[in-house]
């Protein structure tokens, strides 16, 4: 038991009844009162009433008028002094209060405007000396506590002219309970087994539940953000059309990753800076089809498919070096080397996790999550491409977007697709696109007229943006605070996203 419930117990004692804690116990905190009170009453030792007062006190320039007049008091007391006052000088003699006396004097019927724009005191007051500071008075009152005679419409008057603050204070009055006495003992929480077997829980006391005590916040999972944005993306993908690819495998051959992709194997891509390899194992097969790998051979070497390649070794070995994927076009060109087995119009997608090489910093990590689409079709030109680009990213709430043309090792033409950003006044890029060669698709078996447009882009720089996340390491990897991920709200692609 605290040392206040005594203090409280021992006073109810002395005076019978507590007309106001707030006397009796001046400087304590009402709420550490209030609680307390309601442990007290808990055991039946009192019973109390809560008492809410509301008083004002002055705020500076309410002290300022109780000890030197109004303003518009002020003003007259001036513009009697010298006869007149231009009214432009009003600011320099009384300063900011100026316009405030000014406007209260002629509401008064104190002052008058002369066509020269000066002020004089009106005809109607007499004495100016002798007039009676309202303002001042009601002041006055208010720091006596004697603020019941002047009205609620006169309180708020002065409320609005910010001269008065409302305090609020609360106190009880607290009278003995059916069970009062000054000692207390403890209640019991809870019954336990040996209280029945021994019958004491007969002369036991125990504590009243509390139901109106909240529970602790429930521990329950959330979603991370990446997931919500993901699972928005994988919506408008379905909602066009697309199939899911199975993108569950980090480790790819250089085979899957950049070779099938037309990457020669001297691009500065596949060098150990860039590309994570494995240590152990260190290889792997190339696929059972044996004519893939001789097309792929073929047109990278010497050319073929009206190619002529990139005139070098191609080497078997290094294709068959494991990597930690570093885009999941790898699993499109596989998805693609199956279609040639029965090929028509296919549409894919993927969302999942890519590795490159990278120095860690506010907007680059080692590893994030790669969105790529894959679109199949007969004889689709570019003209195709930008349609379906701006189809795409206007379910996203995106338009009027702008295409540059680029390079990638595998697709031609190519395009990276910029959108303007209304908050850094700029445009800038969100993805990037391209149809794929046919140094990569004809290897594979599948007809010339048969086209594949893709592009991609990344997870986290729309869930950046979305969620205001400044520092990629906020958004994956140790840094994440999982009050972030408990707290942030259901994801929406709206408008905001780029613009
Ligand atoms: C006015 O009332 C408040 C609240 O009851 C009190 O704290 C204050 O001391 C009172 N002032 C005077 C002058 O009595
Ligand atoms: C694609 O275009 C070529 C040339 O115009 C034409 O011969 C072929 O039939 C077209 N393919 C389809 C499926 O329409």
């Amino acid at each position: 038991m605290s040392d206040l419930q005594l203090r409280i117990l021992s006073k109810l004692g002395e005076l019978g009844e507590l007309p106001s804690t707030r006397e009796q116990f001046p400087d304590v905190d009402p709420q550490v009162v209030l609680s307390a009170l309601n442990s007290l009453k808990a055991h039946g030792k009192l019973e109390y009433t809560k008492q809410d007062t509301v008083y004002y006190s002055l705020t500076t320039e309410g002290e300022t008028i109780v000890a030197e007049g109004s303003h518009e008091v002020k003003l007259l007391q001036l513009v009697s002094r010298f006869g007149k006052l231009q009214i432009k000088d009003v600011a320099a003699q009384l300063g900011p209060n100026g316009k405030v006396g000014q406007a209260r004097a002629f509401k008064n019927g104190w002052l008058e405007k002369t066509q020269d724009n000066e002020l004089i005191v009106s005809s109607k007051v007499g004495d100016a000396a002798a007039v009676v500071d309202e303002t001042r008075e009601q002041l006055l009152r208010v720091v006596k506590n004697e603020t019941s005679g002047l009205g609620d419409k006169l309180l708020n008057d002065l409320k609005k002219r910010k001269l008065i603050l409302p305090k609020k204070e609360t106190t009880f009055h607290v009278v003995k309970g059916a069970d009062f006495s000054t000692e207390l003992t403890k209640l019991e929480t809870d019954i336990t087994s040996d209280m029945v077997l021994t019958g004491a829980y007969k002369d036991l006391k125990f504590k009243p539940y509390n139901f109106n005590s909240q529970g602790l916040p429930s521990q329950s999972g959330a979603l991370h953000p990446l997931s919500k944005i993901r699972e928005e993306f994988r919506q408008i993908f379905f909602g066009m059309g697309f199939t899911e690819m199975p993108s569950n495998q980090y480790v790819e051959t250089g085979f899957w990753n950049f070779d099938t992709l037309f990457v020669p194997q001297q691009h500065p891509a596949r060098d150990l800076q860039d590309t994570f390899y494995l240590k152990d194992p260190i290889q792997s097969d190339l696929p059972e089809d044996k004519e893939y790998i001789a097309n792929i051979k073929a047109v990278h070497e010497e050319g073929k498919y009206d190619s002529i390649g990139y005139r070098y070794n191609w080497n078997e070995e290094e294709s068959q070096k494991l990597v930690l994927r570093t885009h999941t076009t790898a699993i499109s060109a596989a998805m693609l080397h199956k279609l040639a087995e029965d090929p028509k119009p296919t549409r894919l997608f993927s969302i999942d996790r890519v590795f490159r090489n990278e120095a860690v910093d506010a907007t680059h990590l080692a590893e994030f999550h790669q969105v790529e689409g894959v679109l199949a079709d007969y004889n689709i030109t570019l003209g195709d491409l930008i349609q379906f680009m701006e189809d795409f990213f206007a379910k996203m709430g995106v338009t009027g977007l702008r295409f540059k043309p680029t390079y990638n090792p595998y697709t031609e033409p190519s395009m990276e697709i910029y959108s303007w950003h209304k908050g850094l006044q700029k445009w800038v890029e969100i993805g990037n696109s391209g149809l794929f060669r046919p140094e990569m698709l004809e290897p594979m078996g599948l007809p010339k007229d048969l086209r594949v447009l893709g592009w991609g882009l990344s997870l986290e720089r729309p869930t950046m943006i979305k969620y205001g996340v400044k520092n990629i390491r906020e958004l994956l990897g140790h840094k994440v605070s999982l009050d972030f991920i408990a707290s942030n709200p259901a994801a929406r692609l709206d408008e905001e996203l780029y613009n």
